[in-house]
């Protein structure tokens, strides 16, 4: 039995084919796409119609390894960039790109759900969470206030992984995991707060698709699909869920302590949990998962996308990058880089901007820009682990996933700045392995736990333990990073 899971992200979609029997990934494929150019600063959209082009090449291309095998694949799960706004017409036509989960045009919505709603904490009381510009919600406020034409014609929202779901199978749902990202679910009820849809505007309300359990089947694979690419039999095609979801399901992240670190462009940080985590001060997300529980989650904007600047300016390639880290002791000499060349979600600096802090004459070297870029970077993430412990979850081990999880060099930065044993995962396709364990779990082919036992494997060679010296080094480094934030924020220079 084979099962497909579809990783649809903001730089690429990629396709894994899962071997239930052997636990192996017996195909991959993948491609790549970009924003769209030209937007003004902050706006940040993609054409959903591109990450269904991109599903359809790498499913054709995984499915073209297989040969004959094709014949025994029973499922596809969808992974799909969180919180980005997909918007649909009468004739189920998508109506503009979507705005995506790193678009920061929507401050100003933001903040207007904040004064009719008591702050922060008036939100956070209505649904768990905060208000912040990457959430769906406030894109759909946006498209009213500033293409009402474009608004006017919306008769149903969804998010990316949803219209994948609904372009294989024609049916339109949301699943918990997902749509606790539109800012709209009480994620304590798992029932959308009508106050919010009303604000935004009366007609929301039959805007959403059903809404349901995330281990229920979505449907079934279109006929002309499976015809298409040779498939036979009923395939069915699991509830998906955002990308963290799935990485969590991927990373045989389901509890006991384990939280998983996800180093692509941004950055989580997150933690399966039985009951609702809510943090009074809105930084740690309250999510829910996708296996109906709940996904406290930390997001910084900024991760490989820092070290790909560092690269792109000295045109190294990655081996280079890593050379040129490792060539620095750790603390790069004092030099530190604010990470926020995207903005930033936590600390929530939309408007934020990068910043580099005690270069000296021996300092001033393109290697010691690289690795506290590597360190700024990870440092955003140890932010969020410190307030995953205020909040009283600290983790035994670190579970690493994601392009950067590759480097040997940031796998032991993580372990000294985290102050916990990290280890990768044996494939870096977290979100992908999910989408096809969630679709076996769909299929009937047992619990969560065994399924993840079974085929969730780390690599022990990558286990790296922190050690104190720079355990400690690093605490004051992030003190530092901490510090000089809010005093530039203060002065409003961030
Ligand atoms: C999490 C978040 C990002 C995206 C990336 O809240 O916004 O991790 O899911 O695709």
């Amino acid at each position: 039995m084979l099962y497909l899971g579809i990783d649809s992200g903001t730089q690429s979609t990629k396709a894994i084919v899962l071997d239930l029997a052997t636990g192996k990934i017996v195909a991959h494929a993948s491609q790549a796409y970009d924003l769209i150019s030209g937007l003004p600063a902050g706006h940040l959209e993609q054409h959903p119609e591109d990450w269904f082009a991109a599903t359809k090449a790498t499913v054709a291309n995984s499915l073209d390894q297989l040969g004959d095998r094709r014949k025994e694949v029973r499922g596809v799960g969808v992974s799909g960039q969180q919180h980005g706004l997909v918007v649909l017409d009468e004739n189920d036509a998508v109506i503009r790109p979507a705005k995506l989960w790193c678009d920061t045009s929507t401050i100003d919505q933001c903040a207007q759900f904040e004064a009719a709603f008591g702050g922060t904490a008036g939100l956070i009381a209505k649904t768990g969470n905060a208000m912040l510009p990457g959430y769906t919600i406030p894109k759909l406020l946006w498209l009213k206030q500033n293409e009402p034409d474009h608004f006017r014609r919306v008769r149903t929202i969804l998010l990316p992984h949803d219209y994948l779901n609904f372009r294989l199978t024609g049916v339109k749902r949301m699943e918990y995991g997902d749509a606790s990202g539109t800012g709209l679910l009480n994620i304590r009820t798992r029932e959308w707060d009508r106050d919010l849809t009303a604000f935004v505007d009366p007609a929301v309300d039959a805007m959403l698709p059903e809404l349901g359990s995330s281990n229920a089947v979505h449907g079934t694979l279109l006929p002309e699909l499976a015809k298409e690419w040779g498939l036979s039999g009923e395939v069915i095609v699991s509830a998906g869920g955002g990308d963290n979801m799935m990485g969590a399901i991927g990373t045989g992240n389901l509890g006991g302590g384990v939280v998983t670190a996800s180093f692509g462009t941004s950055g989580t940080l997150y933690a399966c949990s039985e009951t609702p985590l809510i943090d009074p001060q809105g930084e740690v997300a309250a999510f829910c998962d996708s296996t109906d529980r709940w996904l406290p989650l930390v997001c910084t904007m900024n991760v490989t996308v820092v070290t790909e600047q560092v690269r792109s300016w000295f045109g190294w390639d990655l081996a280079e990058l890593e050379r040129q880290v490792a060539s620095v002791p750790a603390g790069a000499s004092g030099v530190s880089f604010l990470p926020y060349l995207n903005g930033e979600r936590t600390p929530n600096l939309p408007q934020g901007t990068g910043v580099l802090h005690g270069l000296g004459s021996g300092s001033a070297t393109p290697a010691h820009l690289a690795r506290a870029a590597m360190e700024g970077a990870t440092l955003g993430l140890g932010y969020g682990l410190r307030r995953f412990a205020e909040l009283g979850l600290s983790p035994s081990e670190i579970r690493l996933t994601g392009g950067g999880s590759k480097s040997a060099v940031w796998r032991q930065m993580s372990a000294d700045v985290f102050g916990v044993p990290v280890v990768a995962l044996a494939t870096a396709e977290g979100a992908g392995l999910g989408g096809a364990i969630q679709a076996a779990f769909a299929d009937g082919q047992g619990s969560y736990e065994a399924l993840s036992a079974k085929l969730v494997a780390l690599d022990e060679s990558t286990r790296c333990s922190p050690a104190p010296d720079r355990v400690e080094l690093y605490r004051e480094k992030l003190d530092r990073q901490i510090e000089l934030t809010l005093l530039l924020r203060e002065k409003g220079w961030l």
